[in-house]
């Protein structure tokens, strides 16, 4: 079947190369021009696992294809999915000039009857307008779907691959049957609903996971009054099935391009249909104040003030296993020290490219080693593996002070206080 996806961001990407995978001709489709030049000739923009070597071998088979023609791209296509990006607006609102501009090319370059499927995240409601978009620009029939996507970074491929879900939106049988189809090799429990429903789930369940962090960062809080541990505090709220032992990791908050943008986007989209969705909006307080939470244990750990300390930061991306600093924790905090005085050092295994276009006047270093050399503190922000498995005792011989501000609850506080370092977590002792 030919397949065109409009947009080669993350879920873009991943969804065309997982799509060749199984067989089917698919054209990726950008208005970016240098981007679809890499891309055709095998370079991935980004770094995610698994998915360089799976779109090597659709191009190397002749499945996936790159291009900035719709007109190519759409050519007797049957499903064409609209994987553009909704970046957020000041009021928290989506951005859909994207979705609707791509509605407006699929429209302008549609010769035959295809399902048009919005993959991107989007308002439930949408619809109406993506449909009148297209029925503007051409006479030819179309059906509309929805099929939106979980997939988290630095597991993307895996998670398209083996779904927990998949959730199709669709207004007509053939756009149903027809996705069922496209689907049939993907192993995954399968729900199928009206449009609507379907982008809802997407935003309640991001905004459902959103909560559980900010519920568990609001426990660690009080856990540090009281003394208590949170990891404890994790496992006994996970060992209930109920409640399950997901997203309960206490630390420095969400960051990333889906939970911050789409816990905002439901607020405002409540608000539009006349709910104030108050306790979404806590979630968000809650998280953003978790970086001045943390500066505050940054300077106690330091001894009252970090002006003229030489901190170094570990991790940069927004989470492990990712080049992406979209709404990375790092940036804020990483200003906020600075701003108070700090001389930031920092060491990230695929962010920094990224990160230098977010952060200026700190120093970048590979090896983690250099980054600690005659340094105050270590504060660790990403929960990459490699920080994990650091030789301690080599970093202690290095660092002016012993001291470990651990962000993301990550390593070892007791290996580390028996090498003689104080530590720091959240909500643990
Ligand atoms: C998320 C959703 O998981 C995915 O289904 C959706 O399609 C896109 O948004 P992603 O943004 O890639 O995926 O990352 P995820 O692994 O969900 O983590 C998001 C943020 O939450 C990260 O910054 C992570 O560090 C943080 N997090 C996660 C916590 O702070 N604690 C946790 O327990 C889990």
């Amino acid at each position: 079947m030919k397949i065109a996806v409009i947009g080669t961001g993350y879920v873009g990407l991943v969804t065309a190369a997982v799509f060749a995978r199984f067989g089917h001709q698919v054209w990726g489709v950008d208005i970016d021009k240098p981007k679809i030049k890499s891309l055709k000739s095998k370079i991935v923009p980004f770094y995610e696992p698994g998915l360089k070597k799976l779109a090597v071998e659709g191009i190397d088979r002749k499945k996936l294809h790159f291009t900035t023609s719709y007109k190519k791209a759409l050519k007797d296509a049957k499903i064409v999915f609209i994987c553009v990006g909704t970046p957020a607006k000041r009021n928290g609102e989506y951005n859909l000039s994207y979705v609707f501009g791509a509605a407006k090319s699929i429209a302008q370059n549609l010769k035959r009857n295809t399902v048009v499927v919005i993959k991107s995240t989007v308002p439930p409601s949408i619809n109406k307008k993506v449909k009148k978009i297209i029925k503007k620009y051409t006479d030819v029939s179309f059906d509309l779907a929805s099929c939106p996507e979980f997939l988290r970074e630095g597991s993307a491929v895996k998670d398209s691959l083996h779904p927990s879900r998949i959730v199709i939106g669709a207004e007509s049988e053939k756009a149903k049957s027809l996705l069922l189809k496209l689907h049939k090799p993907i192993v995954g429990s399968r729900l199928i609903t009206d449009t609507k429903s379907a982008q809802m789930i997407k935003y309640a369940a991001n905004a459902f996971l959103a909560t559980k962090i900010s519920f568990i960062n609001t426990i660690a809080r009080i856990c540090d009054e009281i003394g208590a541990s949170i990891d404890d505090i994790s496992k006994g709220l996970g060992l209930d099935p109920r409640i399950g032992k997901s997203f309960l990791k206490a630390g420095l908050g969400y960051g990333g391009s889906c939970f911050p943008k789409d816990t905002w986007a439901l607020v405002a989209f409540a608000k539009k249909v006349g709910y104030d969705f108050a306790f979404l909006k806590q979630v968000d307080q809650v998280n953003q104040g978790q970086i001045d939470y943390f500066v505050k244990k940054v300077k106690k750990a330091c001894g009252g003030s970090v002006k003229d300390k030489r901190l170094t930061i570990l991790g940069l991306s927004f989470k492990p296993n990712t080049s992406d600093v979209r709404e990375a924790r790092s940036v804020p905090l990483i200003k906020k020290l600075k701003k108070m005085g700090a001389k930031i050092y920092a060491c990230d295994p695929a962010a920094t490219r990224e990160a230098k276009k977010a952060i200026k006047n700190i120093k970048f270093f590979t090896d983690p080693y250099k980054a600690l050399k005659n340094s105050n503190a270590l504060i660790l922000v990403t929960e990459w593996e490699e920080f994990k498995s650091l030789d301690f005792k080599k970093a202690a011989k290095l660092m002016k002070e012993k001291i470990v501000v651990d962000g993301r609850n990550f390593l070892d506080s007791k290996k580390l206080k028996e090498l003689g370092f104080r530590y720091n977590g959240v909500g643990r002792q």
